[in-house]
């Protein structure tokens, strides 16, 4: 009672797509009548069979909702049961003092008097810790907490008690991350940790080669995790291993670049490259768990953190908010937010979840013009942006201050590739994609369109943009 859970669920389901069922105004509406008036006229017991039948109706939707329940809603152990099994349950964390200055200012029944209200406040607690799945203060909190998400400086060193189960677990790194960070993760990890990994630094890591060498050094059962430590590459192909090793494992991505902090270690996208291009074989395999630590970032080097900004801007871009104005640990924390959001939204990106890749397009196909050495995938990002909202500004009605916006968060420096070589790999990502081009555009920060067919020369001149000489 007084927690905030009727705005903070609004908000969440309109940011998941899903509906929002408040049950206590679900039962107001029903009965034509208020909820004090109904402890009044046929008391709390008849209150609580209505709020038991409300849950239940709710609960038994097909399509996914998200669901507030009244602060008493918990006392009924067959609530409580079908929770268990139908929902994952977000306790929202509120001080005391505060719940009650919310709720008494409402006139609810049972929130007239301090003293009476701080004792059920109590009562309560336990029921609500024992039943909830996870704990969040806000919007973004409930987000990740329903992802499997957990954001935090320090949080490598309790990374043993953040692995879910307690099968044994094998570790894996590249070289770089695996010599800075890879100890601590050891110690952390304690007696489940059975063996460690090495997997190619870069995009080496996301090949066939790689992968069979890790399949067969394995020696994990059923029961097992796989723990990934590393940027996106090393999260990409740790993760298509434990897709794939006998048949799939869990495995918790602990992403250690920017880009995998707000991106690549979020959603369960795992790949491999094949020569013809970038994330051409990959399994969707949603983590156990992601362990965040933006402390990890501070061994970053320079220019992959710099290059990394691109995937902050596009979060950015795509949220509406300038998210790569804020100081670093806040940063990480609402994008990976925004990420989790969209994958729950559309976990196997079959619709909403394709805006993420906002500049992608462009990205990919420099990528590729420069063999996947000659720039990074953060500042191929970077100019594929440049590219989007350059196009959003010609063919979306997108306002040109979001073009100087732009320029000012990521400075346009255009890429040493080969122009043709980019344009053939555009047009064969044009193949992958059932014959035509399918851009991501910006109607205006914060509205993203997907499945934007352009003409050629439009997304050839755009491509040309983002080169030199
Ligand atoms: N699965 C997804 O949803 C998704 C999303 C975005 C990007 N990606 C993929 O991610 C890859 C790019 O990820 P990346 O930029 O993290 O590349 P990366 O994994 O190659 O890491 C970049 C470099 O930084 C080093 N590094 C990482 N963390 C470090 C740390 N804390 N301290 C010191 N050095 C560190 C690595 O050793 C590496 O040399 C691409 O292959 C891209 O396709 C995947
Ligand atoms: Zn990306």
């Amino acid at each position: 009672m007084g927690a905030g859970k009727t705005t903070l669920g609004a908000a969440l389901a309109e940011l998941l797509g899903r509906p929002f069922v408040d049950v206590d105004a679900e039962i107001e509406e029903r009965a034509g009548t208020s909820i004090a008036e109904i402890f009044r006229e046929s008391g709390e017991a008849r209150f609580r069979e209505l709020e038991e039948e409300g849950i239940r109706e709710a609960l038994r939707a097909s399509e996914p909702a998200v669901i507030a329940l009244g602060g008493g809603a918990l006392g009924s152990g067959a609530t409580r049961a079908l929770l268990n099994a139908r929902a994952f349950t977000v306790l929202v964390e509120v001080d005391p003092s505060v719940a009650w200055e919310r709720a008494s200012a409402t006139g609810r029944p049972l929130a007239r008097e301090e003293g009476q209200f701080h004792s059920l406040f109590a009562e309560r607690l336990p029921v609500y810790e024992a039943t909830a799945d996870a704990r969040a203060s806000d919007v973004d909190g409930a987000v990740l907490a329903a992802a499997g998400v957990h954001v935090g400086l320090g949080a490598l060193d309790e990374l043993g008690s953040l692995v879910p189960g307690d099968g044994p677990v094998a570790l894996v790194a590249d070289p770089r991350v695996g010599g800075i960070h890879g100890a601590a993760a050891q110690l952390a990890l304690g007696d489940r940790l059975v063996s460690t990994h090495e997997l190619p630094a870069g995009e080496e890591a996301k090949t066939v080669a790689a992968l069979e060498r890790l399949w067969s050094e394995l020696r994990l059962d059923r029961r097992g995790t796989l723990v990934a430590l590393g940027g996106g590459c090393t999260t990409d192909a740790a993760g298509f291993a434990a897709a794939t090793y006998l048949r799939g494992i869990a495995w918790v991505p602990v992403p250690t670049s920017l880009v995998g902090q707000v991106d690549a270690g979020i959603g369960g996208k795992t790949a491999l490259d094949l020569p013809g291009g970038k994330n051409l074989v990959g399994a969707f395999h949603w983590p156990a768990r992601v362990v965040i630590d933006p402390a990890l970032l501070e061994t970053l080097p320079h220019v992959e953190r710099a290059e990394g900004r691109a995937e902050v801007v596009k979060t950015g871009l795509l949220a509406g908010e300038p998210l790569w104005e804020l100081p670093e640990p806040e940063l990480v924390r609402r994008c990976a937010a925004v990420k989790a959001a969209y994958c729950i939204r559309d976990p196997l990106d079959r619709g909403p979840r394709a805006a993420l890749n906002l500049g992608h397009t462009f990205a990919h196909a420099l990528e590729a013009a420069g063999g996947y050495s000659e720039l990074t995938h953060g500042r191929a990002v970077g100019l594929g942006l440049h590219a989007a909202l350059r196009l959003s500004v010609e063919h979306a009605g997108l306002d040109p201050s979001a073009l100087r916006t732009l320029g000012e968060a990521l400075p346009l420096e255009p890429a040493r590739v080969d122009r043709d070589r980019a344009w053939a790999a555009l047009r064969r990502d044009k193949k992958v994609e059932s014959g035509r081009v399918r851009l991501v555009l910006l109607e205006a920060p914060g509205r993203p369109l997907t499945g934007v067919e352009l003409p050629d020369d439009a997304v050839r001149a755009a491509l040309d943009g983002l080169i030199a000489g």
